[in-house]
């Protein structure tokens, strides 16, 4: 409300964000894996004396080094860029809060640069013990960062206590604040694993090539099973409204859990199979795989972690369209418009309805909506409905979807935001007939229910149903479906739907 909206109609704002946050942890947690990996191997190498190892230790910290520092790096700005710009309020509200996390967190990213460059290029000129404690301070200050950001990261998750003493500690320290930094580190170790084999592969000596590679698996296969656990204490920690959605009752999280099962599987597959096998063959097509299992893998991962704490970016605190909950009752009373900085309609009116609207929709709902683009287009989600159901809808949306905030605004904005979307963008009339006999359960059921499906999408489902069972479920909606909210209209009202469904379901008066 106080920033104006970026519109990037066909790709969304969330979309953008999750597609540059999903490349920069599949680097990010590398860093801070990898550094494990490398001292490790390093110490392998020491202690059979094996040169060849060591040459591939040296490749592989050049490989690290340039892929998390210059492409982790960028990605990592990018990710400063996309969020101010789609979510000001948050990013701000984030800064705010955690000023000296970040200044530390920074601090220790500083540690981490300087440690691996000095690490690389004293590589063989250094003496063995000291290089190999160059290497510990590089992975210490990297697995510090990776514990500095999940406190702030899951901050926007559980907010916990913080909301009420509004303490930098409680914020930090929150509910899913140890299981997600043990999962993170597990993940970090399987990232470690899969790049490790991905640069096993390249390696020309065959014995040596076919031992890194299994070295790699068991690294990653090991982390996988590790995470697993710690992924399930992250679950069981989740508050209600939270575990409720990522359960079943958001739509998206359920996608995503599907592409993470698939992901997860494969992954375990592919590294078993290259573990117990040892293929002779050079094995680039299945380290394809493996790389896009694992991003599979941490991209249903973070894409969930956001998805759960809608309808808000922070938790029970703000609003995932940078509106904070404490300030909804105030603007419903004033208006939103009237507050808002960036608006150009400052009052509805007949002749500004659709572009009031319009703004209305940018500020509200295109934070997770797009117009006619690829992810959760709004257009398509409201084809069916009317600019009555429209109204009902938005009157009661976060109840109806708890995903969803509620509307904010005055009843006249209600309106034009409604008129936008059933006239302005699906071409719909606007008038407000209320029809004769007859025709009054089917408005009924327009209104009402057309938000979730349509009569064709039930139909099947009532078939043989008699009258009166009909009737009697309308009292009752959430008995059919627990995603269906009760339908609060008056019994005549549902004895008119009652008539309309058993009229077009063929059941038996
Ligand atoms: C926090 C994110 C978020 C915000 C903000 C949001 N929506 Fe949604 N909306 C969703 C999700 C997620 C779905 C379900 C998508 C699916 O089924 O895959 C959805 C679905 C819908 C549907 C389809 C009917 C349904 O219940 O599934 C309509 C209509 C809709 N939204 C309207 C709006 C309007 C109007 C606004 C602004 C006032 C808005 N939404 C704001 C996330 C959001
Ligand atoms: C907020 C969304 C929502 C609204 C509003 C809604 N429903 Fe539903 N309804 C659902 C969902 C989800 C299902 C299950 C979908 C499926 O099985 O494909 C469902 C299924 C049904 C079914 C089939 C039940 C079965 O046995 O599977 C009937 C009948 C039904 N709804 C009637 C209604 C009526 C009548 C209204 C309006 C008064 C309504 N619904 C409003 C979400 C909704």
């Amino acid at each position: 409300m106080n920033y104006p909206v970026w519109f990037v109609p066909t790709l969304g704002g969330g979309l953008l964000i999750a597609l540059v946050a999903i490349v920069h942890v599949f680097v990010s947690h590398f860093a801070v894996g990898g550094g494990l990996y490398l001292v490790l191997t390093e110490r392998k190498a020491l202690r059979e004396e094996n040169r060849a190892l060591m040459a591939f230790v040296r490749t592989h910290t050049r490989f690290f080094m340039l892929l998390t520092m210059v492409f982790g790096g960028l990605t990592g700005v990018a990710i400063w860029f996309v969020i101010s710009l789609i979510n000001p309020a948050a990013t701000s509200l984030l800064i705010h809060t955690f000023v000296f996390g970040w200044a530390t967190e920074w601090v220790f990213f500083l540690v981490e640069i300087v440690a691996l460059f000095v690490y690389f290029y004293t590589f063989g000129r250094m003496d063995d013990r000291t290089h190999q404690v160059i290497g510990w301070i590089y992975f210490g200050a990297a697995w510090i960062s990776l514990f500095l950001i999940t406190g702030i990261i899951d901050f926007m998750l559980t907010p916990g206590q913080w909301i009420s003493n509004h303490d930098f500690w409680s914020g930090f320290f929150n509910p899913t604040f140890w299981p997600s930094v043990f999962f993170r580190s597990f993940l970090s170790f399987m990232l470690a694993g899969c790049y490790g084999f991905l640069t096993a592969t390249f390696l020309a000596e065959e014995t040596l090539r076919q031992r890194m590679i299994r070295y790699s698996g068991i690294w990653a296969l090991a982390s996988l099973l590790l995470s697993l656990p710690a992924g399930w204490w992250y679950l069981a920690t989740l508050p209600t409204p939270a575990a409720r959605l990522v359960h079943g009752a958001s739509p998206t999280i359920a996608r995503a859990s599907t592409v993470g099962a698939f992901s997860l599987a494969l992954l375990a597959g592919l590294l078993i199979t290259l573990i117990l096998l040892r293929p002779q063959a050079r094995t680039r097509v299945l380290m394809v795989m493996v790389m896009i299992a694992a991003m599979g893998y941490l991209g249903a991962f973070e894409w969930t972690r956001e998805a759960a704490r809608r309808p808000f970016v922070i938790n029970g605190v703000m609003y995932s369209n940078g509106l904070l909950a404490s300030e909804a009752p105030r603007i419903d009373q004033d208006g939103f418009l009237k507050n808002a900085r960036w608006v150009q309609n400052r009052e509805v009116t007949d002749a500004n309805r659709l572009e009031a609207g319009r703004e209305l929709f940018l500020h509200q709902c295109f934070a997770c909506h797009t117009i006619g683009g690829f992810n959760n287009d709004i257009i398509a989600r409201t084809r069916n409905m009317s600019f009555n159901a429209l109204r009902n809808y938005l009157a009661t949306i976060h109840g109806k979807r708890y995903f969803m905030p509620p509307f904010v605004g005055t009843d006249a904005e209600l309106q034009a935001l409604a008129a936008y979307i059933a006239g302005g963008l699906n071409h719909k009339p606007l008038i407000e007939a209320k029809g004769a006999g007859g025709d009054q359960g089917k408005e009924l059921f327009n209104d009402n229910c057309t938000a979730c499906h349509g009569l064709d999408q039930i139909k099947p489902d009532l078939k043989g149903w008699p009258r009166a069972k009909i009737r009697a479920a309308l009292d009752k909606l959430s008995a059919l479906n627990p995603d269906m909210p009760d339908y609060t209209g008056t019994a005549a009202d549902k004895d008119a739907i009652a008539d309309y469904l058993a009229q077009q379901t063929g059941g038996a008066p």
